[in-house]
């Protein structure tokens, strides 16, 4: 299955896909993981890339680009993935389209979560990762025992650099000029399948492996 995951930040699409990745074995892509990766090991991709992303602003195509060109072509990709936060404008989505081409292969969704804008910022400005589990966590939505889980492993609850309101602010501004777009390109191509994704974590994971046809 290859299938793309549309959604503002702090729609849930890592939450999801990290779920998928654990019960199906199909592999995660995100472009957001993939590029802090780059930022903390301080390669000079990723010095290219800190600013925009310090500033809530796309990181430019061919960066992300070349970055997606190398993950797709590592073995665990072959039987199919979950791209979470790939492409972002049509420009992405467009070369997207032609690297799957060159393949010889094709996008089965494009699933978009929706979720109302004043619930995003709670959700951002209350996201943590635990620094030993890398389980996504949230200090007012997540469960006491999950947060307690991470304590317990030893593991302390780290806050994105990106997560403070000025900078989400312009993330969701940048969402809606340059990637909400996508929305209507792959309604075209009729790939689009979207789902309500307010409410519990459970409910959602249930109605996005429906989308799918999973079990
Ligand atoms: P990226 O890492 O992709 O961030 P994003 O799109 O802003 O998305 P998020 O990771 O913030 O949100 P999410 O939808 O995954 O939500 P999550 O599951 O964590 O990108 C970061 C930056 O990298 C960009 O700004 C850009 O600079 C650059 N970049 C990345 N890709 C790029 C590309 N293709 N091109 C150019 N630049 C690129 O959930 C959020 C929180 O909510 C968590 O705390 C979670 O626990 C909680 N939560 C989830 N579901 C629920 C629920 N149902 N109820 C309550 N809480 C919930």
């Amino acid at each position: 299955m290859r299938i793309v995951m549309l959604g503002a930040p702090g729609s849930g699409k890592g939450t999801q896909a990290q779920r998928l990745q654990k019960e199906h074995g199909l592999p995660q892509i995100s472009t957001g993981d993939l590029l802090r990766k780059a930022v903390a090991d301080k390669t000079a991709l990723g010095q290219r890339a800190k600013k925009a992303m310090d500033a809530g602003e796309l990181v430019s195509d061919d960066i992300v680009l070349g970055m997606i060109k190398e993950r797709l072509a590592q073995p665990d990709a072959k039987r199919g993935f979950l791209l979470d936060g790939f492409p972002r404008n049509t420009a992405q989505a467009d070369s997207l389209d032609a690297l799957l081409g060159e393949l010889n292969l094709k996008l089965d969704s494009v699933v978009l979560l929706d979720v109302d804008f004043d619930v995003l910022m709670k959700r951002l400005t209350g996201r943590r990762t635990c620094s030993k589990t890398g389980a996504v966590l949230n200090i007012y939505f997540s469960p006491p025992a999950e947060l307690e889980a991470c304590r317990k492993a030893g593991g302390e609850l780290i806050q994105r650099a990106d997560d403070n309101e000025e900078t989400i602010r312009n993330r969701l501004q940048v969402y809606e000029r340059q990637t909400a777009p996508l929305i209507a390109y792959y309604t075209k191509r009729g790939l689009l399948k979207t789902i309500a994704a307010t409410g519990e974590v459970d409910a959602i994971y249930a109605k996005f492996k429906g989308v799918l046809g999973l079990k």
